[in-house]
């Protein structure tokens, strides 16, 4: 779908570059993550991707074409789902609905998607009265006005309360399962595990690793048993190694010898890997 080569940008305000030479694709019917922590540069990315930010270097071939040979069309065919919710606030949400749906050749069931999204029954209301969880979804319904080839979403379930986050989720999956493709970023690595079929990170403007979630978890695993057991009046805990374990004889004794209170697996997380490969906490 997407084919990003050495994709430079800085801001004209500021003098540091902010993508610094980034190469990666995004395949048809998958999505795919761009993961990192706060400033890296993920809107950064999209903005330049849905051609809101146009002075870059490099190359990004969208559909085997040049992205720059693109005109207004291209929004016939892309979804679009931003961090701030730009809504006309004096209008309905169904009249924002409206208003954007008839920029569009192709149109989707609306009413369907706000009945999926708990926002139905407020269609009538000014979104100057929504509450910010609304907006976001009502953000999500804009994104899906055109039924898009490929969906754009940035952070989109921050500021989703659990319930609202997850009926979100599941519309991604669905729309996936349609044959649609995502770009998603994040920070939520609940969110990856969920959803994405490849992530890349992102550090210092640049990717640093792609792959599947769980071949990173494998090339990063350490995965580890951690047994807890009782010795006199106190308890015991011990790590082994998952790898060696069926041939490690401390372990074989240990389980055959000590009365065994827990054994828990501890595998690596995409927690764990965002810190390593980003160097930086992520705060999911
Ligand atoms: N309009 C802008 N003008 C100048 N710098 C910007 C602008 N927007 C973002 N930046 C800077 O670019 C960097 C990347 O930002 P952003 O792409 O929003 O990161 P992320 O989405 O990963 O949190 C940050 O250092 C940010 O301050
Ligand atoms: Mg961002």
């Amino acid at each position: 779908m997407f084919e990003v080569r050495n994709l430079s940008y800085k801001y004209p305000r500021n003098r540091e570059m902010t993508i610094r030479g980034m190469n990666f694709d995004i395949r048809q019917g998958e999505i795919f993550g761009l993961l990192g922590p706060s400033g890296v540069g993920k809107s950064t990315t999209q903005k330049i991707m849905v051609k809101l930010l146009t002075d870059f270097e490099g190359s990004i071939y969208y559909r085997n074409r040049d992205l720059k040979i693109y005109d207004k069309d291209y929004y016939q065919e892309v979804g679009v789902g931003f961090e701030v919710p730009v809504h006309f606030s004096k209008l309905t949400a169904e009249e924002n609905i409206n208003f954007f749906k008839k920029l569009y050749k192709n149109q989707a069931d609306t009413d369907t998607l706000m009945k999926r999204l708990g926002i139905f029954e407020d269609r009538k209301k000014k979104v100057s009265e929504f509450s910010k969880g609304m907006k976001i979804r009502l953000n999500f319904v804009r994104a899906m006005l055109n039924n898009p080839v490929m969906l754009f979403l940035d952070e989109p379930t921050i500021g989703l309360d659990p319930a609202n986050a997850r009926i979100l989720k599941n519309l991604i999956k669905e729309y996936r399962e349609g044959g649609g493709t995502v770009l998603l970023s994040t920070h939520l690595m609940n969110d990856v595990d969920e959803l994405c079929d490849r992530v890349a990170f992102m550090a210092n403007g640049k990717i640093v690793e792609t792959d599947t979630p769980q071949s990173l978890k494998r090339k990063y695993g350490e995965s580890s048993v951690e047994i807890t057991y009782v010795k006199g009046d106190n308890l015991q805990k011990k790590s082994f190694e998952m790898e060696t374990l069926s041939k490690n004889n401390e372990f074989f004794e240990l389980v055959r010898n000590e009365k065994i209170v827990s054994m828990h697996s501890k595998e690596t997380t995409l927690d764990d890997i965002f810190i390593k490969v980003t160097g930086v906490e992520s705060y999911a």
